[in-house]
C-alpha cells in the first residue's frame, strides 16, 4: 500500500492506474478510522479495482470555536487498518498541500445544504463540497463512497457531483453501529462510558419512531416523542426533523420515503444519526 502526500504524486499514480484500465474508487475521510469507515473501504473494494482512502482533517468545514484542534489524529493506526482492509493507497496531504494561501474559490451547493446541519453550521457544507471537489481532482476516481451516517452530506455531495458533471458514481454506504446501537463516529472518542450510554437515546428514539410510523402515528407526534426521550437522557438537541429522503424537505405526512434526521449534543460531542422510517 502506498502513502501519497502530494496532489501531483496522487494524480500521477491515478493516471497510471487509469492507463492500465483500472477503475478507481475513493473513500474520503478525516481519519480516526473506525469500522464505519472500513465498511466504506470494503464497499469501494467491491466496486473498483484500485481503492484510495483519503485522510484529511479539513479546516474549512470547521467554524471558529469548533473541534478542529482537538479532532483525533491517529495516522499510524489508520495506515495499519487501511493496509489490513486492502486499500491500494492512502492519500494523506497536509493543509498547505490542499489549500493555496489566499485561495478565493469555493464550491457551494445552495439547496440541499440549507437547513439542519447547514443552519447550525453555516459555512460547513461549503467546506465539505470544496474539499471533496479538490479530492476528486487529486484522486481522479470513477467511484466515490460516502456514508449514510451523514445523510445530508451524502445528498449534498450526490447533487454536487451531478451538477458539476463529474464522471463519478456516488455510492452510499449503510450506517455502521456499535453493538449497543450507537452510530460509530470519530467523535465518540470524546464521550465517557456514561455519556455513551446516555447518547443511546438517539438510536433508541429512532427505532421507536420507525415502529410508531409503521403503526400509523403522525410525524409531529413522533418528533415530540423523540425530542422528549433525548432531552430526558440529558441530550441538548440541535434538530429533530422528518424529511423527504430525496429532497430533504421537512414533512409532516408520509407520502414518499421519510428519513428522520437528528443532531444532538451529549457531553462534549455533537452527534448525528438518522434512520429511514418507512
Ligand atoms: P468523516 O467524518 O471522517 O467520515 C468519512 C466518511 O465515513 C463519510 O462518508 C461518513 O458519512 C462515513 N461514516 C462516518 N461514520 C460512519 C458510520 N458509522 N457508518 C458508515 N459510514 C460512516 O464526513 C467526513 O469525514 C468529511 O466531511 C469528508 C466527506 C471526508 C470531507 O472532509
Amino acid at each position: 500500500m502506498k502513502v501519497i502526500e502530494t496532489i501531483s504524486d496522487m494524480q500521477t499514480q491515478s493516471l497510471e492506474w487509469r492507463r492500465q484500465g483500472f477503475r478507481i474508487g475513493v473513500v474520503p475521510t478525516m481519519g480516526a478510522l473506525h469500522d464505519g469507515h472500513l465498511s466504506l473501504l470494503e464497499l469501494a473494494n467491491a466496486k473498483a479495482d484500485k481503492t484510495i482512502l483519503t485522510i484529511f482533517v479539513n479546516p474549512t468545514q470547521f467554524a471558529p470555536g469548533e473541534d478542529l484542534d482537538k479532532y483525533p489524529r491517529t495516522f499510524e493506526q489508520d495506515k495499519t487498518l487501511c493496509e489490513e482492509y486492502g486499500a491500494d493507497a492512502v492519500f494523506f496531504p497536509s493543509v498547505e498541500e490542499m489549500y493555496i494561501p489566499n485561495a478565493s474559490t469555493w464550491v457551494n451547493e445552495e439547496v440541499l445544504s440549507q437547513g439542519y446541519c447547514g443552519a447550525d453550521r453555516p459555512t460547513h457544507f461549503r467546506g465539505v463540497t470544496t474539499i471533496v471537489t479538490k479530492l476528486y481532482n487529486a484522486v481522479l476516481p470513477d467511484v466515490a463512497v460516502f456514508g449514510e451516517k451523514d445523510y445530508q452530506q451524502l445528498q449534498v455531495l450526490k447533487k454536487m457531483t451531478a451538477d458539476l458533471n463529474f464522471p463519478i458514481e456516488v455510492v452510499p454506504g449503510k450506517i455502521w453501529r456499535e453493538e449497543s446501537g450507537l452510530a460509530m463516529s470519530s467523535r465518540n472518542r470524546y464521550l465517557s462510558e456514561s455519556e455513551k450510554e446516555a447518547a443511546l437515546a438517539i438510536y433508541k428514539s429512532l427505532h421507536m419512531a420507525a415502529d410508531e410510523v409503521t403503526e400509523g402515528t403522525d410525524l409531529i407526534k413522533v418528533r415530540q416523542q423523540i425530542f422528549a426521550r433525548i432531552v430526558d437522557a440529558g441530550g441538548k438537541i440541535d434538530y429533530v426533523e422528518t424529511v423527504d429522503s430525496e429532497t430533504l424537505e421537512a414533512v409532516d405526512t408520509a407520502n414518499g420515503g421519510i428519513r428522520c434526521l437528528i443532531a444532538a449534543h451529549f457531553g462534549p460531542a455533537r452527534l448525528l444519526d438518522n434512520m429511514q422510517l418507512n
